[in-house]
């Protein structure tokens, strides 16, 4: 079954007909809010929205391991995750969509691990290609499907926030390899990979990066929310395609 995370300007899918919601609890805590199952199309679909339903957890006090062991026991295989991002690259401006296919972590303090040492034997998992690979081909062959242009590929920057960045901070992640920079990619990635869920995320371009194209000297929050709601909305078109693809 596929799951769907939904991020800044994705708290509901509006084509997703809603069967129950339920509230968990998890080793680790509580997810970010109830888990919400339904169907999309006559295909089952577990939801949650990273943030909670009234978007009030910020980036750094999302319980990631939570969120991911919930859709791990309620029968999740794949892990779609929808995130808002700055563009870095010179093609990823507002509006783009992209499906990214590296990872470089600059978070720091968010409990990152299942493998903490106390419970269970420590596991290193193989993290070399962060996304899983057929995944982000479904992710893509739906976007074809649907008709909404797609980037394929790209090193997002997870950064702490809730701040933005500076325009040094965003010059360093570019000359580190960083193509889009967002909080929330990790360490959701990694605990994904330790559960062996399949995780790819989907990357909606909402700004460009704090010192560049019209973000030169500042990131103008007020024009984000007119670019987020038609992407989301494009967004919405793929995933519709991506879990007529996904039955198992
Ligand atoms: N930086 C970090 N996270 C973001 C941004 C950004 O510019 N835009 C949307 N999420």
């Amino acid at each position: 079954m596929l799951a769907i995370i939904g991020g800044t300007g994705l708290t509901q899918l509006a084509n997703l007909e809603i069967t129950h919601r339920q509230v968990m609890r998890t080793p680790y805590g509580e997810p970010s809010g109830a888990i919400t199952f339904g169907t999309i199309k006559q295909h089952e679909v577990i939801f949650l929205a990273r943030h909670g339903y009234g978007h009030t957890i910020p980036p750094h006090e999302v319980n990631y391991r939570a969120n991911l062991w919930a859709l791990h026991e309620q029968g999740a295989k794949r892990v779609v995750s929808v995130a808002s991002v700055g563009g870095i690259r010179a093609d990823l401006v507002p509006g783009v969509i992209a499906v990214p296919d590296q990872i470089i972590d600059y978070t720091h303090g968010r409990a990152f691990t299942y493998f903490d040492g106390r419970e269970r034997s420590v596991t290193h998992i193989d993290f070399t290609w962060p996304y899983d690979q057929d995944l982000r081909r479904r992710i893509l062959e739906a976007a074809s499907i649907a008709g909404e242009a797609c980037v394929d590929g790209g090193a997002y920057a997870a950064t702490q926030g809730p701040r933005l960045e500076t325009a040094a901070e965003i010059t360093r992640y570019e000359g580190d390899g960083a193509d889009m920079v967002g909080m929330t990619g990790m360490p959701e990635a990694a605990l994904a990979r330790e559960l062996g869920l399949a995780y790819a995320a989907i990357a909606v371009v909402v700004n460009h990066a704090a010192g560049r194209g019209d973000s030169r000297d500042a990131i103008h929050l007020e024009t984000v929310a007119t670019v987020t709601q038609p992407a989301m909305a494009r967004v919405r078109n793929i995933l519709e395609c991506l879990v007529g693809c996904d039955d198992d």
